[in-house]
């Protein structure tokens, strides 16, 4: 083979590369493990004695929750705590978590 035909697949890698990590969808999964501290790894638990238990929400309902957090208009006494959380997750992120923890219903 030549080098110019190796340079230019290996270009076309890096190009595959770079799209398919960045359309990757964001993984509720792997998101989530920051939050089991709190929740519960099944989201079972009264976070800090205050949150409701989040499997007891639906989706669109934890979806509105953690939106309105970030952007200050929901939440209890302890909203700051979730604020800050949620400030570097995107709508994107919030919406997988949000799939992910409705999936953790028995
Ligand atoms: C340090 C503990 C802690 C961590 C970590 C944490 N939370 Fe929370 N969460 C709380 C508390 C406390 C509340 C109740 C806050 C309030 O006063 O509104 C809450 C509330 C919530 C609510 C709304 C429930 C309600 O009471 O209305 C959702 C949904 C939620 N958390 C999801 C998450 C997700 C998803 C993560 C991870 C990205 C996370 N939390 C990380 C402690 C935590």
């Amino acid at each position: 083979m030549k080098t110019a035909t190796i340079k230019t697949i290996v270009k076309s890698l890096v190009i595959a590369g770079a799209i398919l990590g960045s359309s990757a969808m964001a993984d509720g999964g792997a998101l989530y493990k920051k939050c089991a501290g709190c929740h519960g790894m099944s989201g079972e638990k009264v976070a800090l004695g205050k949150s409701k238990i989040i499997t007891d929400m639906s989706e669109i309902q934890l979806n509105d929750a953690m939106n309105g957090y970030k952007d200050g208009s929901y939440g209890g006494a302890m909203k700051g705590l979730m604020k800050a959380q949620l400030t570097k997750l995107s709508t994107e992120d919030i919406s997988s978590l949000s799939t992910y923890i409705v999936g953790l219903k028995k």
